[in-house]
This record gives structure tokens, sequence and C-alpha cells, in this order.
């Protein structure tokens, strides 16, 4: 994990007007300034705010990103984004196919890989999400779920080096539930993974991709998440959406 850079991810979720964006990033900046080459943050903003935050974040080192976005370029795709209109208000990264789009908006395997490489190509960093549900963790079809959510998006990858896109394990019992993954259950999880990018793409990419943790990460749990050999970050909802709080995160990740 020496050589991973880590990265503290704010996902706000269907939160915040423009103004209160804006008093966040202004409060949040200068306090961040000089973490560069430390520690990534990111900030994934609503649209409606996005141009605002990744304007606000220009020059800073925090990553702008947006939090979906659609497979094709233009087209007669109403209500939809693309991946070269994000990069238009200056985003830099985006979630792909986290839980509540796979469950509430009916997102694929597939519409996820495919998402995935659009923004490997489009030069935006992909933060994929995947984990299991507690019928399934209690089933003993964790492993079965994640995986095979893990190979779809690695086989429509081409060959894109690790370090073009992030994975985040957020089991989804543990998303905004107040129930944290135990550090060993998030490092198991994230070890396997680590494992399979192995057999499916070498040492090296397995290496260099990074993987984050999600579902209730606070200020009092982050240290020993981030203690694990291979939880190289979060991407955080709730403990996001103030800055003091994401602040004390985003330290635990030096
Ligand atoms: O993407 C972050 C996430 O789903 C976890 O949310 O509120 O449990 O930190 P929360």
């Amino acid at each position: 994990a020496q050589e991973r850079r880590p990265l503290m991810a704010a996902n706000w979720k269907m939160n915040k007007t423009v103004r209160e964006a804006q008093d966040y990033m202004a409060a949040l900046l200068p306090r961040v300034d000089g973490l560069a080459g430390e520690v990534d943050v990111a900030v994934f903003a609503p649209f409606t705010c996005l141009s605002e935050v990744a304007r606000m974040a220009e020059g800073s080192g925090v990553i702008a990103g947006a939090q979906n976005f659609f497979y094709e370029d233009s087209g007669a795709y109403t209500g939809e984004v693309s991946a070269p209109m994000l990069l238009d208000v200056g985003a830099r990264a985006s979630i792909v196919g986290h839980s509540e789009r796979r469950e509430l908006f009916c997102e694929t395997d597939e519409a996820v890989a495919r998402k995935t490489r659009r923004a490997v190509e489009a030069g935006l960093l992909p933060v994929v999400c995947v984990g299991e549900t507690k019928e399934e963790r209690d089933a003993g079809r964790m492993w079965e779920k994640v995986s095979g959510q893990v190979r779809a998006v690695v086989e429509g990858l081409g060959d894109a080096p690790g370090g073009s896109l992030v994975f985040a394990y957020e089991p989804i019992w543990a998303i905004g539930t107040g129930e944290t993954a135990s550090p060993e259950d998030a490092q198991e999880a994230i070890g396997r993974i680590r494992g399979l990018l192995g057999e499916l793409r070498g040492e090296k990419f397995a290496e260099e991709a990074r993987i984050l943790y999600g579902g209730s990460i606070k200020p009092g749990n982050v240290s020993e998440i981030m203690a694990q050999k291979d939880v190289d970050g979060g991407l955080v909802g709730g403990a996001s959406l103030e800055v003091d709080s994401f602040l004390q995160l985003v330290e635990a990740a030096r």
C-alpha cells in the first residue's frame, strides 16, 4: 500500500445547493492546502453544483467528481450527462455503479463496465463501487457477488493500467446504517479483490489499482480501517457532508 497514494473521497449523494457547495469548498480548500502529495482528496458532487465545485477546486489538488454519467458521449438520452460533459465543467473523476444506482436505477454489471471503460478512455478517474447485501453475506455469497462485479469491470477494460481506476468496496448493509464492516472484514474483502485483480490482469495492475472502503466511515472508526494493508482510502457519505468531520477523515488517511 506504500506506493499507492491514499484517497479520501466525499460522496455528497443528493445533498447541497450551489450555495451550500460554495460554503463547503470555501471552508475545505484552505485546510487541505499542503496535503498534495500525501493524500488525494475528492469531492463527488451533484450535477447541479459540480461546475462550481470544479471551478473552486481548480489548482487546489482537490479532485472534483460526479456521482454518475452515461457511457455514450451525446445523443437522445433524456436526463443523462456524458463523460465529455463532465470534463467540460472541470470534473476529473466520477463514481460508477454505486449500489444506490444499481438498486434504485437498475444499473447492471454490463452498464457499469461500459461506464468504467468510457471514463478511462475519456480521461476521467472512475471510482467503481462493488459490494454485497446483508442477505448475500448471510448466505455465504459475498465473494460470488463481489467477484462477479469486479470481473465484469476488469474484463471490459481493455489494457488500461491499474492506476487508471479505483474500486470502492461498499457492503450494502453498512451504507448509511451506522453499521460498519469490521476492519478485518474490510481487509478480507479488499485483499481478495486485489488478489482477483492480480489473477485477471497481473501483479503490477493489482498493485497500482487503489481500493477504498465505504460504509459508515466516521472519525471514530477511520483509523483502524485505514490501518488495513490493502485499504487505500475511503468513500464517505454521511460523515463527508460537514467539512470538520470530512477533514478528520482526510487527516487520518495521511
Ligand atoms: O459512497 C459512500 C457511501 O455509500 C457510504 O455512505 O453514509 O454510510 O458513509 P455512508
